[in-house]
């Protein structure tokens, strides 16, 4: 995909967005407001991940990225990162059936490597399964993190120079995007964050130059359906420029 085709706006007659990337935070705040433990949080939260799935596929959104593992997540405490691979991994298997329903393939994005061996297994094989499905991409960001991806493709870059592969003056913003995780998928055009911060916490740092944001004081484990509808209403009023005069 060239810089030109990653950039055109999908058309605003449809103002459907192509693809939506959300930011689900606020899991440990939905529990502890309720006294709970942050895990019964984050298994309230794999609801809303299918609700999600659902609202995209009855909009016609066609990729959806969800944020589900920063590379920074790893320095939580070891007992929620043990139950968050735990719920993965059985969130997976829960939803196989419902991916090959709607012909939606599954992707990853990040250091999967980094995952425990049993839950990398499960996710490569179900992302093996579904690969050749079109109808929709469910893109599960793990173990991700925005500059490492974009340091990870200055090192292939640097490498493919000094194997005398790449001249340095062809080096431009498509040679990067190219070298990124998933370099066919197209940029988000919304990016939907929950529960209220106002940050975008090392994700996607190349691609969402510009997408629509979106924040809202919801919180991940409440973000259903109603609320994702919203959100695309919302991306329909808004007027996209690319830095050209509307
Ligand atoms: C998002 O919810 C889920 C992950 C980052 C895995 P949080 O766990 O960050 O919830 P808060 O932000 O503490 O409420
Ligand atoms: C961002 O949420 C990461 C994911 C949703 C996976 P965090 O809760 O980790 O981000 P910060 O710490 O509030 O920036
Ligand atoms: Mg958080």
């Amino acid at each position: 995909m060239t810089v030109a085709e990653r950039r055109k706006p999908t058309p605003q007659a449809a103002a459907v967005p192509r693809h939506v990337a959300v930011i689900m935070d606020g899991n440990g705040r939905w529990a502890r407001q309720r006294g709970l433990p942050r895990i019964k949080g984050h298994e309230r939260g794999a609801d809303s991940v299918r609700a999600a799935v659902r609202a995209c596929r009855d909009a016609g959104v066609k990729y959806l990225t969800l944020y589900a593992f920063s590379v920074e997540n790893w320095s939580r405490p070891r007992a929620e990162i043990a139950a968050l691979m735990r719920l993965l991994r059985k969130f997976i298997r829960d939803n196989e059936n419902e991916l090959h329903e709607n012909r939606i393939r599954l992707r990853l994005l990040g250091r999967v490597g980094d995952l425990p061996a049993d839950v990398r297994g499960e996710l490569r094989r179900v992302e093996q399964a579904t690969a050749a499905y079109d109808a929709g991409h469910l893109i599960l960001a793990l173990s991700y993190g925005g500059r490492t991806e974009i340091a990870e493709a200055a090192r292939r870059i640097a490498q493919e120079v000094r194997d005398g592969k790449l001249d340095p003056a062809d080096v431009d913003e498509d040679a990067v995007a190219r070298r990124l995780y998933l370099p066919d998928v197209p940029d988000p055009d919304l990016m939907i964050r929950t529960s209220g911060e106002m940050r975008l916490s090392n994700f996607l740092l190349w691609q969402l130059s510009y997408a629509e944001l979106y924040v809202t004081a919801v919180l991940w484990p409440d973000f259903r359906e109603p609320h994702f509808k919203a959100a695309l209403e919302e991306y329909g009023r808004r007027q996209r420029r690319f830095g050209d005069v509307s």
